[in-house]
Formats: C-alpha cells, structure tokens, sequence
C-alpha cells in the first residue's frame, strides 16, 4: 500500500514535459507559502512566492553555532480532481547535508532532492552551515523535471519541519496543485 501511494505521490509532483507551443502543459503550481519560526533556532527567515512556479526561501544561521546537521521532514496531502479522497504521504527526510548524495530521480523524494540541488544558491558541499550565514534558495520550482503528462490533476498541501541540530526551528506550509496550465508565462512571469 505504501508503494502504491508513494509512486502515485512521485509521479503526481514532478515537473512537466515541455510539449509543442501553445498546447496545455500540466505543471505544479504554487499558491501560497508560509514559514513559522520556531525556538529561536534561526534569527531570520524570508520565504516568498518569486512566481506560481518558483518560490524563494533566505535562512540565517544563528550567530552563536553553526547547523552540523539540517534536515526536514516533510509530509505531502494529495487531493485528486473531482474525488474526496486524498493520498497523504508521510514522512518524507530531506537531508541538507547529503543533497550530492541522492541522486535517483524517479522518487518523489528524489524529485524534491533535483529541485533543491538546482535552486541552492551557497549550499555547502558539506556540513555544516556556518554560523551567522544567510543561506539562499532561490527560485525552487518543478519546470524543467519530467513528468508523465496522463497523471490526474490535483491540488496538493505541503508541509515541512525543519530541525536543526535535532531542534525544530521552522514550519513551511505550501498550497499549490498539478493541472494544466495554457498560457505558461501566466505563471512564470515574476509576481512583485
Ligand atoms: C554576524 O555577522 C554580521 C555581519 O554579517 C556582523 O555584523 C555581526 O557582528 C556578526 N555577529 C556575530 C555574533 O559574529
Ligand atoms: C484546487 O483547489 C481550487 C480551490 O482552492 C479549486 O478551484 C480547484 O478546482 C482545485 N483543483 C483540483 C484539481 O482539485
Ligand atoms: C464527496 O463528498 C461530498 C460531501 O462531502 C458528497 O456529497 C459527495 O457525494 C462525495 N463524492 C464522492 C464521489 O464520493
Ligand atoms: C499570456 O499571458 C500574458 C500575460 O501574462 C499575455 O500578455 C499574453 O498575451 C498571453 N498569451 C496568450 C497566447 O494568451
């Protein structure tokens, strides 16, 4: 069972495949971002929507100690078009200081690892993330990545904490969906 939902929840997230111009596209769209800071654990946080496909996430390393470990655990809710029910995915680790490390693509997981691995900015190679640094990823976003265009249309919610050196140190929630999108630059054009 878990198989099953985990291959429909790598398939349902991925990027989408450029087809001729002007024919629909499916591809996952951003509609909101929220970053809660929790335990004091970063100074400063920025996350914003730099488009409907992209979004931009600044961290600042507290000034005392550096993040010898950072990770997230991620959990994914799936609705399907025109059905009530929903596929949750649980779980999901996300290692900032293996992101050379997973490089298998075909996982929703590796999904996640490709498009963070595109959109760091001053990751480091390895650990740790130096202490007062601002860290920058910038324009995260699926386009680009394959995916099978027959996969159902849905909207999805994202939620992920992040720890630092074991600590939970913020709450990311994102909303967004997979669907067919025409006008592409609708959602690629920068939104401020
Ligand atoms: C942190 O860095 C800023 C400049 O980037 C500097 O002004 C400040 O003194 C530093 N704080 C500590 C505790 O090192
Ligand atoms: C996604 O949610 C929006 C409202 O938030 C709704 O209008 C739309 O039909 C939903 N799409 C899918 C594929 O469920
Ligand atoms: C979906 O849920 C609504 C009420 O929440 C119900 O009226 C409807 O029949 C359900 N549809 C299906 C396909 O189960
Ligand atoms: C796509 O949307 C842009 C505005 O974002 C508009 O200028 C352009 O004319 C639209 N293209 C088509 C083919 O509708």
């Amino acid at each position: 069972m878990y198989r099953s939902y985990y291959l429909f929840g790598a398939l349902a997230l991925l990027g989408w495949i450029s087809l001729a111009d002007g024919e629909p596209k499916k591809l996952v769209v951003f509609n909101s971002i929220e970053c809660t800071l929790r335990n004091n654990v970063f100074p400063k946080i920025e996350c914003q929507l730099y488009s409907r496909t992209a979004l931009n996430v600044f961290v600042t390393i507290d000034d005392q100690k550096a993040a010898d470990k950072l990770v997230g655990v991620c959990d994914v809710k799936l609705m399907n078009k025109g059905q009530n029910k929903s596929t949750h995915i649980k779980n999901l680790r996300l290692d900032f200081c293996q992101l050379k490390k997973h490089t298998d693509t075909r996982s929703l997981l590796g999904a996640y690892y490709q498009a963070i691995r595109r959109a760091v900015v001053n990751f480091p190679d390895k650990c740790p993330f130096q202490k007062n640094t601002t860290y920058f990823v910038n324009r995260f976003n699926f386009i680009g990545q394959d995916i099978p265009q027959y996969l159902p249309e849905a909207n999805y919610t994202f939620s992920g904490k992040i720890y630092a050196n074991n600590k939970l140190g913020l709450e990311v929630k994102l909303t967004g969906g997979y669907y067919e999108v025409r006008n592409l630059s609708v959602y690629t054009n920068p939104l401020l």
